[in-house]
């Protein structure tokens, strides 16, 4: 395709992506599960004006734009906060879950050869854990090694213990893991890393700006925080649950002195000194003063709220499921994931019917299963889901789907 040899006006244009816009999911319909969080007209709302007023900045240089680097520092004051840092700890902000989870494992390889001397790093997180960890493996050369499940599909302390080496640079758990939203045994795991002098990372992409606020309602968290002996860094999600749009995340350390192992400073540049906390070079302005902004808009008492939604939609969903003859859920989720199958049915052709009436399910393997991230909006359309899923498990035997698949 070339580029146009004249512009066109932007009414035209805006008509144009909204014609493409419609073969879209239909996420503010509530039948999307995942990739976006909405929370409802007023949040929406308010990230517009956020994103607005800093489209144009660039992070990168925290002399240029003071405003950026002050709301950065305050977003991740405010994240190792509510995951029980203490005046020690520090981190930055990143793109994402996945950008998170690289400089979490870059910094476990560079302290690991630096204080321990290893050069063959290698990396244990259970088969669980988000591929990010196996793509910062495949970018910074670590050897991937993945800890069994134990049959409640959290990660197996006891092979963990049996694979770990003296190469092991970093371990990692998920609290929770994007399958089955379970909640690894984090202190098990961690304590395991403490006693070797080896990194351990908690993922909290999902549950960061949830299990707090789910914690605070009175519900019961196992431990997954810098409350756990032997946690040295956490990644959690402002564009999850903490409701921003897509673009920040926060990798925060138990100490900031770790922080040194994240840096790459380049000093033999023309350009003059080049320092960066990211994988990224020019950094999005946008996605901090969102962060920032919807942090200050929301504050404790709205993410309470939103957690307890989203909490309450995925119970009743999940109380749904498992009352349908048939069907049942993987594991016991603690919050807001929910993956679920069959012994007897063809589940896959149970989401194609689903698909057709227009739900977006993602599809799981090991144990076959539709996925569900369930977000605050989502208790709008729970009685329609669970009806359509009812008459989806009634009738699948005859659906496209079905044909397709085995004709
Ligand atoms: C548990 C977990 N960790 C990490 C990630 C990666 O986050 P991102 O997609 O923002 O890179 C995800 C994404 O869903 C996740 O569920």
């Amino acid at each position: 395709m070339k580029l146009p040899s004249k512009g066109s006006s932007v009414d035209s244009i805006l008509g144009k992506m909204k014609e493409r816009k419609a073969a879209d999911a239909d996420w503010r319909g509530g039948k999307t599960f995942s990739l976006i969080y909405p929370a409802g007209e007023e949040v929406d709302r308010a990230l517009h004006e956020f994103n607005n007023l800093y489209l144009y900045e660039n992070a990168l240089n925290p002399f240029r734009f003071p405003s950026l680097h002050e709301m950065e520092k305050e977003v991740v004051s405010m994240t190792t906060n509510l995951l029980h840092g203490d005046e020690n700890a520090g981190g930055s902000m990143t793109s994402g879950g996945t950008e998170s989870i690289l400089m979490a494992v870059k910094t476990a390889r560079d302290r690991a050869r630096e204080e321990r001397g290893i050069t063959e790093p290698q990396l244990l997180a259970p088969v669980s854990a988000h591929p990010a960890f196996a793509k910062a493996c495949s970018y910074l050369q670590l050897e991937h090694v993945q800890i069994p499940l134990a049959d409640d599909l959290r990660a197996d302390v006891g092979a963990a213990e049996k694979l770990i080496t003296d190469n092991t640079a970093i371990m990692v758990g998920s609290a929770p893991n994007y399958p089955h939203g379970m909640i690894d045994p984090i202190p098990e795991l961690a304590a395991l890393a403490a006693e070797r002098n080896i990194h351990f990372h908690t993922d909290a992409c999902v549950g960061g700006f949830l299990l707090p606020f789910l914690e605070k309602l009175g519900h019961e968290i196992p431990p997954f925080d810098f409350r756990v002996p032997g946690v040295t860094t956490i990644s959690a999600d402002v564009h999850k649950y903490g409701y921003c749009t897509k673009g920040a995340s926060v990798i925060a350390h138990r100490h900031k002195d770790t922080g040194k192992y994240q840096m790459f400073l380049y000093d033999k540049w023309p350009g003059g000194i080049y320092g960066s906390f990211a994988m990224a070079g020019a950094r999005p302005a946008a996605p901090i003063a969102a962060a920032w902004g919807i942090m200050n808009f929301l504050g404790e008492e709205g993410y309470c709220r939103l957690a307890g939604r989203a909490y309450d939609a995925a119970r009743k969903l999940r109380a749904g499921i498992e009352a349908i003859p048939g069907l049942r859920i993987w594991g016991d989720p603690i919050a807001s994931l929910v993956a679920f199958g069959s012994d007897e049915l063809d589940i896959m052709a149970i989401g194609d019917v689903m698909d057709d009436h227009g739900w977006h399910l993602d599809r799981q393997e090991n144990p076959s299963a539709l996925h569900m991230m369930v977000s605050p909006e989502h208790e709008r359309i729970a009685d329609q889901f669970l009806q359509d899923l009812k008459n989806a498990v009634d009738n699948h035997g005859a659906s496209r789907g079905v044909e397709a698949r085995y004709s």
